[in-house]
C-alpha cells in the first residue's frame, strides 16, 4: 500500500524507476474515453430583469437556438405576479462529445414594482435541488445519481455604469453561497470602452464591500504558463461585459460573424477586442465547466447538506457522519424538557415563598399599626375621662348651694373667716 489507513502517505515511500512500459500512462485516455461515453451534463442559471439579453446570450454561447425568442406580452396581458422558474435542457453534440445542457430562467425577477422578495424562489429552486441530489445520496441504491444541481448562474447586470443596485446585492448577497455566481454587464454595447472599465472596477468594490462570493476560475501552480496566463486573463476580465447576438452579418471587409450591425460599424461577439464575450464562454465551457461542478459539489452543496444533516440532528463523529439513534435522541429531547420543566417550577415556587413573605410582613406591618393605633384611641380616651372626671369635679364644686349647704357655709364663713373659692 502506498498509502496509510488514515490516507497520510508512509514516511518510507520509495520512488521507483520502470524497466519498461507497463501501461498506466493511458489512464488519462480511459477516463477520457469512459466520460466521453457517459456524456456530460451542465445546469446553467440565467438571472436579470426581462429584456437584458438572456436567451439571446445563451444562444451565443452554446451556438444554437437552444433558447426560443419569448414574445413579448401586450400591454393588455396580466403579467405574472411572481418570480417563475423555467429550465430547458437540450442534447449538443461537438465532435462526438455529448452535453446535456440545462438552462434555468427566472422570468419575472426584478420586473415588479416591488422586487423585495425577487430572490426567494430562485433560493428555493436551488435548494430543492440540492435536496433531490440529498436524496438519491440517501437511497439504498445510489449506482446513478442525476445530478440537477445548479453548477454556474449568470447575474445579468443592467449597464447603467453606476454602481450595482440594492436588488444585485441583495439577490447576490443571498445566492452567493449556494451557487456559482457569475456577474455579467448585459448589452455592454450601449457603454463606451472607458465606462466600461469604470463600472468594471465599481462593480467589484461593490462586492468587496458586501463579502459576497463570486466564482473565480482557481489558478493552480503546478500547470503550465500558457494555462495559468489565461485563468489569469479570465479572472482580469470579471464581471465580464458581454455582447450577445445569435444572428450573422457581413461585416465592411466581407467576413460573416455573429455580431450587431450599427449605423457606425459592427460589434462582433467573437472578437477579444470588441467585448468579454469569448472570455466568458472559455471559463463557462471551454476551461472551467469541471472546476464549476466540482465547487458546486465539493464545496456549495456540502455546505448546504451539512448544515442540513446538522439541523436534522445528525452528528460528526471525527472523521465518520454517525447517525443519532432517534430513540435515544427522544429519551435525551424529553430528560432536557423535564430539567426545564423542573427548573421552572423550581423559579414558580420561589416566587411564590417570596410573595407569601412580603405578604406576611405587611399584615404584621399593619397589625403593629393598628395596635399603635388602638393604644393611641385608648391613651386619648383616658386622657379624656380624666378630663371628664376633673371637669365633674369642678362643676360639682361650682355647682349653687343648697339651702342646707348653703346655710352650712354661711355659718362657717362667719365662724371661721374664709371663703369657698370655686
Ligand atoms: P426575457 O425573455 O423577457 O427575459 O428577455 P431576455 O433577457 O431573454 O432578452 P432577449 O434575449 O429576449 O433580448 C431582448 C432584446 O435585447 C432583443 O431585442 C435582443 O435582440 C436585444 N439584445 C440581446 N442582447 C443584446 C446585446 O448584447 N446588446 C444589445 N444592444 N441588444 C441586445
Amino acid at each position: 500500500a502506498t498509502t496509510a489507513s488514515n490516507g497520510v502517505p508512509p514516511a518510507s515511500l520509495a520512488r521507483k524507476k520502470l524497466m519498461g512500459y507497463v501501461g498506466f500512462a493511458n489512464l488519462p485516455n480511459q477516463v477520457h474515453r469512459k466520460s466521453v461515453r457517459k456524456g456530460f451534463t451542465f445546469t446553467c442559471m440565467v438571472v436579470g430583469e426581462s429584456g437584458l439579453g438572456k436567451s439571446t446570450l445563451i444562444n451565443t454561447l452554446f451556438n444554437t437556438r437552444l433558447y426560443p425568442k419569448k414574445e413579448v406580452p401586450p400591454p393588455s396581458q396580466e403579467r405574472s405576479k411572481t418570480v417563475a422558474i423555467e429550465s430547458i435542457s437540450a442534447d449538443i453534440v461537438e465532435n462526438g462529445v455529448r452535453l446535456r445542457l440545462t438552462v434555468v430562467d427566472t422570468p419575472g425577477f426584478g420586473d415588479f414594482v416591488n422586487n423585495d422578495d425577487s430572490w426567494k424562489p430562485i433560493v428555493d429552486n436551488i435548494e430543492s435541488r440540492f435536496d433531490a441530489y440529498l436524496e438519491q445520496e440517501n437511497r439504498v441504491n445510489r449506482a446513478k445519481l442525476v445530478d440537477n444541481r445548479v453548477h454556474a448562474c449568470l447575474y445579468f447586470v443592467q449597464p447603467t455604469g453606476h454602481a450595482l443596485r440594492p436588488i444585485d446585492i441583495e439577490f447576490m448577497r443571498r445566492l452567493h453561497q449556494k451557487v456559482n455566481l457569475i456577474p455579467v454587464i448585459a448589452k455592454s454595447d450601449t457603454m463606451t470602452d472607458e465606462e466600461i472599465v469604470q463600472f468594471k472596477a465599481r462593480i467589484l468594490a461593490d462586492i468587496t464591500h458586501h463579502q459576497i462570493q463570486i466564482f473565480h476560475a482557481p489558478v493552480y501552480e503546478n500547470e503550465d504558463e500558457e494555462t495559468i496566463a489565461e485563468n489569469e486573463e479570465i479572472v482580469r476580465k470579471i464581471p465580464f461585459a458581454v455582447v450577445g447576438s445569435d444572428t450573422e452579418i457581413d461585416t465592411p471587409d466581407g467576413r460573416r460573424v455573429r455580431g450587431r450591425a450599427y449605423p457606425w460599424g459592427v460589434i462582433e461577439v467573437d472578437n477579444e477586442d470588441h467585448c468579454d464575450f469569448v472570455k466568458l464562454r472559455q471559463m463557462l465551457i471551454r476551461s472551467h465547466m469541471e472546476e464549476l461542478k466540482e465547487h458546486t459539489h465539493d464545496n456549495l452543496y456540502e455546505r448546504y447538506r451539512s448544515e442540513k444533516l446538522v439541523g436534522m440532528g445528525v452528528t460528526q463523529d471525527h472523521s465518520v457522519f454517525k447517525e443519532v439513534n432517534p430513540a435515544a435522541k427522544m429519551a435525551e429531547e424529553r430528560a432536557l424538557h423535564e430539567a426545564k420543566l423542573q427548573k421552572m417550577e423550581n423559579e414558580m415556587k420561589l416566587v411564590f415563598q417570596q410573595k407569601v413573605a412580603e405578604k406576611e410582613a405587611k399584615l404584621k406591618q399593619s397589625e403593629e399599626e393598628l395596635y399603635a393605633r388602638h393604644r393611641e384611641m385608648r391613651d386619648q380616651l383616658d386622657k379624656q375621662r380624666l378630663e371628664l372626671e376633673d371637669k365633674k369635679r369642678r362643676l360639682e364644686n361650682g355647682r349653687p348651694l343648697t339651702p342646707e349647704k348653703a346655710n352650712a357655709y354661711s355659718q362657717g364663713k362667719s365662724r371661721k373667716g374664709f371663703s369657698l373659692r370655686n
